[in-house]
């Protein structure tokens, strides 16, 4: 089997199970401290991973903005910030993203066959792109790159939900953090951990709790996938 990185995944998920509202509009409802604590699993990361709505959505350029995290790194021998990785099968996503504007170290895309040539140029100047000659992202073979091409024992996957499905579905996810917050969304469009209610998976994922630490009105939990 070719080597993959270890993935890991980091949601804030309501008493409802919701991880946005209806209008997917960005996920800001947890502390400061689960923030906080991101940015602490990305940095014990090698690659930070986020699907091509959640970027959109969040706005984010997936970079490292704790100076005390940056310098653990740095003093471990390791890069400032875990390498930032995107994933879109349309290939619709601009070279003006703050994401690819924002100074940090450069990113790698992964995209398919369905990006237009004239994204394809742009996007060449601004990250390291790579092509999947389907009309899906082949997540596997994206993760053995990143073992293989950068040596990313370790991947965060933030989100959102649709990506966080489709590794699931692939059986590609051996570690889950949770962040249960105090609040109730609602709501039958409102995305959930695998994306908007549909389709089922292929198969359950079966998680073993490993942690589960209360803080303030919040509960920070940590989730093993259980493989028979
Ligand atoms: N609460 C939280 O912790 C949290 C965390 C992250 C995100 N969010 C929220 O979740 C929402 C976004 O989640 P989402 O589910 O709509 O989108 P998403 O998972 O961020 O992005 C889905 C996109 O990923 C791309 N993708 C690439 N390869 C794929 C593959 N093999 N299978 C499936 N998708 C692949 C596709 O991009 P293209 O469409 O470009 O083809 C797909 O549409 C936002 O509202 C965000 O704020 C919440």
């Amino acid at each position: 089997m070719t080597p993959r990185p270890f993935v890991t995944a980091n949601f804030a998920i309501t008493a409802d199970g919701r991880i946005s509202t209806r209008n997917h509009t960005p996920s800001d409802f947890s502390s400061a401290a689960d923030k906080r604590r991101l940015l602490e699993i990305r940095a014990a990361c090698d690659a930070v991973l986020v699907g091509a709505r959640t970027l959109a959505a969040d706005t984010m350029t997936l970079g490292l903005p704790a100076e005390d995290l940056r310098a653990a790194r740095s003093d471990r021998g390791l890069p400032e910030m875990p390498l930032r990785v995107i994933a879109t099968n349309t290939g619709r996503i601009s070279a003006e993203n703050r994401v690819f504007t924002s100074g940090l170290h450069p990113a790698v895309v992964f995209s398919t066959r369905r990006m237009s040539t004239r994204t394809c140029t742009s996007l060449a100047g601004v990250c390291d792109l790579f092509i999947h000659l389907a009309d899906s992202v082949n997540l596997a073979a994206m993760l053995a790159t990143l073992r293989e091409e950068y040596r990313v024992k370790r991947l965060v996957c933030e989100g959102g939900g649709t990506l966080f499905k489709a590794l699931l579905a692939a059986d590609l996810v051996d570690e889950l953090h949770l962040t249960l917050c105090p609040l109730v969304f609602g709501g039958a469009k409102a995305p959930t951990l695998s994306g908007v209610a549909g389709d089922w998976l292929p198969k359950s994922t079966c998680l073993r709790l490993a942690e589960m630490i209360p803080v303030g009105a919040e509960c920070f939990t940590r989730w093993r996938v259980r493989r028979s």
